[in-house]
């Protein structure tokens, strides 16, 4: 979910609604703002897009400032009864909440027994103990505080009181917040893209802090009451960067871009000597750690498989791969000294903020590997590296995931630099060459196009195999193919297939093969015979060098270790033209959200 938050001058409306549009990212299932002026408050919510909120907006209503919101639902079906901004029951206190809220029902059972509630959310229970608190204390600043102090979870809110035009309470507790300043106006988002139309100047908010947002100032508390001092930061995000200009879809955009994110990455670890440049505190954590673990969720988790190969076999050191939700609650026997790298291309998985929460009470270093340096991973962990690939927007992750690579690929050759382990290329020239091998795959989409309708047009399902670095790359397409498209895809290690799921090839089910490795070039193609066998429909993507006849599409040679940077690209654009030619909505499949903050 998003919130957004204005307090101003002009008319709020505009300025919450291309806010929710930017944090749509988050959550799309339904929407809705909340107004106030002199007449009252006025709340308007649907289900649905925040297309469909536009459109149920009143136009005429005049109110300079308003709170919204975007969902992903969590308790409670998408509806409009479910949908924020959630009221109390006489009103007076409106509200907007990004997170979960864990103990939502001994708070119902134990303040609440009296109150009838309007929707099955989390949410509802802090807005009713807010008005449940204000019948004592006369002061909604003190409720505020109160209900604040009894909240386990995450939250973000945003809330309105109707007997004050002049204030916005906002409090955080794990999910990302951030408050925009402006002459005359303050803005609250759950992400600078939101509100970078109106300000660029912006307030970190830490874990429960309450902020009152007034026109003309902005306060930051603890829960005691003592009021803190922060500076402001200039957000770097360029308001242009977050639009799609000519393309159909930011999907198609963010892989155009992969290409010029290789060069950017290029030139930000690199010295005028052409030395990687690298913050001197990770390479010493690097060569101080015994073993590393990698911790990540979605794609990000893929890019952490390939990252482990480049770690391991560059750097020498050993490295474990977890997927985040589940090394929180199963913890792996540790080594003595382990550094924890956690992938994440918006820094907010709550899944992996567990984790480091976690291991960094057990007083383990850590390092975030991010596409958004402020981010809350970034900031908890001791050190960052930027992943410089600018807003990524689709929820399919592209350019993300090959920047991740790309910075590990450096984290590794750079740690061997320091271990003095002698290596056989030069990774920024080989990284040159990947650029290169982008443009020309990325200028191959009407070929592209053509497979896909070749391989995939009507089909239910499809398989995608691999070996070594090629496995891993096939678990990435085979998820991009299937959160866009719905196509039911799974990727398989190619000696794995036979084990088992060989049982549903039937005639003309597609099977994608990626053949990039020389060392298992002559056993993929054996796993390719054993399903062709049985009638499917293989297309294979191979390597220029290490080609046969029938391949249907071969990539650049590029520097064997490197090559998923090169071969998603293709699986990528299959997966793009899939999704685009059932229908299916490209840059917001249903039921995802881009970064989930919730467990
Ligand atoms: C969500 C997104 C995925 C993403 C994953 C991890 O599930 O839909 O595309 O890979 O989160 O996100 P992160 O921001 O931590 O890389």
């Amino acid at each position: 979910c998003g919130i957004v938050g204005y307090i101003g001058q002009q008319d709020s409306k505009e300025v919450l609604l291309n806010g929710l549009e930017k944090l749509e990212y988050r959550g799309y299932d339904s929407a809705g703002i909340a107004v106030l002026n002199e007449s009252g408050l006025n709340l308007f919510k649907v289900k649905g897009r925040i297309a469909a909120l536009r459109e149920s907006v009143d136009e005429s209503i005049h109110a300079t400032m308003g709170i919204g919101h975007t969902r992903w639902a969590t308790h409670g079906e998408p509806s409009v009864n479910n949908a924020h901004p959630h009221q109390s029951t006489n009103g007076r206190f409106t509200l907007v909440h990004n997170g979960v809220i864990e103990n939502y029902l001994d708070l119902k059972r134990e303040y609440l027994q009296d109150v009838t509630f309007k929707s099955e959310t989390d949410t509802e229970v802090i807005v009713q103990l807010i008005e449940k608190f204000y019948e004592t204390t006369q002061s909604t600043l003190e409720s505020f505080r109160q209900a604040m102090e009894l909240l386990k979870g995450s939250y973000a809110i945003a809330m309105i009181d109707n007997e004050d035009r002049n204030t916005l309470y906002v409090s955080k507790n794990k999910s990302p917040l951030l408050v925009g300043l402006g002459e005359g106006f303050n803005v609250v988002a759950s992400d600078a893209m939101a509100t970078l139309k109106v300000t660029d100047q912006y307030l970190e908010i830490h874990d429960k802090e309450i902020v009152i947002v007034k026109r003309e100032s902005v306060s930051i508390q603890q829960l005691d009451g003592t009021v803190l001092e922060r500076t402001p930061y200039t957000a770097l995000i360029d308001a242009s960067d977050i639009e799609k200009g000519t393309y159909p879809h930011f999907m198609l955009k963010e892989i155009d871009e992969q290409p010029i994110v290789m060069r950017k990455i290029i030139k930000e670890y690199q010295n005028e000597d052409n030395e990687l440049k690298l913050d001197e505190d990770i390479r010493a954590a690097m060569k101080a750690c015994d073993r590393i673990y990698i911790i990540a969720a979605g794609t990000s988790y893929h890019a952490g498989l390939v990252g482990k190969s480049l770690i391991e076999k560059i750097a020498k050191i050993p490295v474990e791969v977890h997927v985040s939700s589940e090394f929180s609650y199963n913890m792996p026997l540790l080594s003595e000294k382990p550094l924890f790298i956690f992938i994440s291309q918006s820094g907010e998985t709550a899944d992996s903020r567990t984790v480091l929460v976690k291991i960094k009470e057990m007083g383990y270093p850590a390092l975030t590997i991010t596409n958004v340096p402020g981010s809350t991973l970034s900031r908890e962990a001791d050190y960052t590296l930027h992943l410089h690939a600018g807003p990524e927007i689709a929820v399919a992750s592209t350019k993300a995931y090959t920047a991740q690579i790309a910075v590990l690929a450096i984290l590794a050759v750079d740690t061997a630099h320091a271990k003095g382990i002698t290596l056989d290329f030069d990774l920024m020239q080989e990284l040159a060459i990947v650029a290169n091998a982008m443009d020309v795959l990325t200028a191959q989409k009407e070929e592209l196009e053509q497979l896909t309708k070749d391989y995939l047009e009507t089909t239910r399902n499809a398989f995608f195999i691999g070996r070594s670095l090629d496995y891993f790359v096939s678990l990435e397409g085979s998820l991009k193919l299937k959160e866009i498209s719905y196509i039911q895809a799974e990727g398989f290690a190619g000696g794995e297939l036979k084990h088992g799921t060989i049982a549903l090839i039937e005639k003309g089910t597609p099977v994608i093969a990626v053949s990039t490795q020389e060392n298992v070039n002559y056993s993929i193609r054996g796993n390719v015979q054993e399903v062709v066998a049985r009638g499917a429909n293989a297309l294979i993507i191979s390597m220029k060098g290490l080609e046969q006849d029938d391949d249907a599409f071969v990539i650049p040679t590029v520097h064997e270790l490197l090559t998923p940077l090169a071969t998603v690209i293709p699986l990528q654009i299959i997966a793009y033209y899939a999704a685009l030619h059932r229908g299916a909505d490209v840059d917001k499949p249903r039921n995802l959200a881009k970064s989930v903050t919730v467990e």
